[in-house]
């Protein structure tokens, strides 16, 4: 029999409002992918084509997904896990669904590992801005200091431990006194922080130069592997494919709309992403650096240039403030799933599964730590052990849990529960939620794929 979602109720509470879910998934999905990672894929992959397959794939496969994952995560009200393994019983009599939470739980703590080291850089450099190093300092010297940084693995390595003692910090406080309270400052924050930086961008950069980076399509300089990474990067940046966003759902009321409110995060998400763009290329091209330096785009080109402007310590600072902000609120639900798994098949409670949590991911961390010193020229599938991490759960991890999410959603799960879920009857949208989910969106996701591999 099954049982409708009104029964359920989550053991960790409830988001307060609808404004609160937003602001907590839009937390989620904003991070160091919109500020560090599009910007320098958009740049190597050739600006303009990159950025608008990237809108295809946030819009037409990630948009119908996002549903799904929060359907049913409300359905279900437990972790990933768990709430994979009762729909699936429920829905489509067997409990091996519960294999797509899994690997999605897997997804976490692997992600979160690498990035917390990122995120470490970008604390690290919230004081290296406001110290006022990069004043005049060339291109040698700012390399120095990125290299200085990353090249050590102590120094790295109490960057990623600061960051993960504020990561689970927050998530240790529990859903109402922990994530709605960060995600109610923190967001804001950084919405503020970004539209000044703009601003200065508009005056200080080249921003004609930058725009047309960002729109102008060239799509010769766009390979299949673009393709894929733009939709690796989709899955990435909306925190879709791998549970996060299913557990947020968990935490949601009744009453909230799934539609407006996944709408509201893809815009939010997109409109940051390239506002990013916008802040961080005119400045780039003022000072006639390389937009396709790769991963070291912000932490290498970027200060160079902060180091020759008006006010750039200032800015620098409020820069890797802003990436600070956005990569603690990622940092948050990509630790949530995890610890509301252990919690509830343990009965666990969250301070203690918080510690143990953080303390297995801060010590896979330092793989990814060693990958820029020791073991910088261990290079293996798609390079360093941070390459490979980074490669195999966007590109790989998250496409995969999407397009199972898709199924399950579309496939699976029947017609009355998700219409229930989605508030929308039967009618016209409703048709088109579950065409996008059932063909667009699978279909997609294995064209890129078989693309990529070569097959077509
Ligand atoms: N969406 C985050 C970003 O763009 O930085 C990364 C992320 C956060 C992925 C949370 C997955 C997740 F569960």
């Amino acid at each position: 029999m099954v049982q409708s979602d009104t029964q359920r109720r989550s053991l960790h509470g409830q988001w307060s409002s609808r404004l609160t879910f937003i602001l907590a998934l839009s937390g989620s999905a904003v991070g160091l992918g919109n500020i560090w990672k599009f910007p320098y894929i958009a740049g190597v992959n050739g600006g303009g084509a990159f950025v608008l397959v990237y809108l295809v794939c946030v819009f037409v496969i990630g948009l119908p997904i996002m549903m799904s994952e929060i359907l049913i995560g409300r359905r279900g009200r437990r972790n990933p896990i768990d709430t994979m393994r009762l729909l699936g019983e429920e829905e489509g009599g067997t409990k091996r669904w519960r294999v797509v939470g899994f690997l999605g739980v897997i997804a976490s703590f692997l992600i979160l590992s690498y990035y917390s080291v990122v995120a470490g850089w970008a604390v690290a450099y919230i004081f290296e801005g406001a110290s006022g190093i990069f004043v005049d300092t060339d291109a040698v010297g700012v390399g120095e200091i990125f290299e200085e940084l990353t090249g050590s693995w102590v120094t790295s390595g109490l960057w990623h431990t600061l960051f993960m003692v504020m990561t689970v910090f927050v998530v240790a406080r529990g859903v109402k006194q922990g994530l709605e309270r960060a995600v109610r400052i923190l967001m804001p924050a950084l919405i503020g922080l970004l539209l000044l930086l703009l601003g200065y961008s508009m005056i200080e950069g080249n921003f004609a130069e930058g725009v047309a980076f960002m729109f102008a399509p060239k799509f010769d300089e766009l390979t299949s592997e673009g393709v894929l990474a733009a939709l690796g990067h989709a899955f990435f940046t909306l925190s879709i494919g791998m549970g996060a966003v299913m557990a947020y759902g968990a935490y949601l009321p009744e009453e909230t709309s799934i539609v407006a409110t996944s709408f509201a995060v893809i815009c939010i998400d997109t409109s940051i992403a390239i506002l990013a763009g916008l802040v961080i290329f005119p400045i780039v091209f003022a000072y006639g650096l390389d937009p396709a330096e790769g991963p070291g785009l912000i932490f290498h080109s970027l200060p160079i240039a902060f180091g020759q402007l008006p006010g750039g310590t200032v800015i620098a600072t409020v820069f890797f403030l802003l990436l600070t902000f956005a990569a603690w609120t990622s940092g948050i639900a990509l630790m949530e799933s995890p610890v509301a798994w252990l919690m509830e098949s343990r009965g666990m409670g969250r301070p203690i599964t918080a510690i143990l949590i953080g303390t297995i991911i801060w010590a896979m961390g330092f793989l990814s730590i060693l990958s820029f010193s020791a073991l910088a020229d261990f290079e293996f599938g798609w390079g360093t052990f941070f390459d490979n991490l980074d490669f195999l759960t966007s590109n790989i991890m998250l496409p995969l849990g999407g397009f199972a999410i898709a199924i399950f959603a579309g496939w699976i799960m029947c017609a009355n529960s998700t219409s229930d879920e989605l508030s929308m009857g039967v009618g016209r949208r409703y048709g088109m939620w579950r065409w996008f989910t059932r063909f667009v969106a699978p279909v997609a996701v294995m064209l890129v794929f078989l693309n990529a591999i070569g097959v077509i």
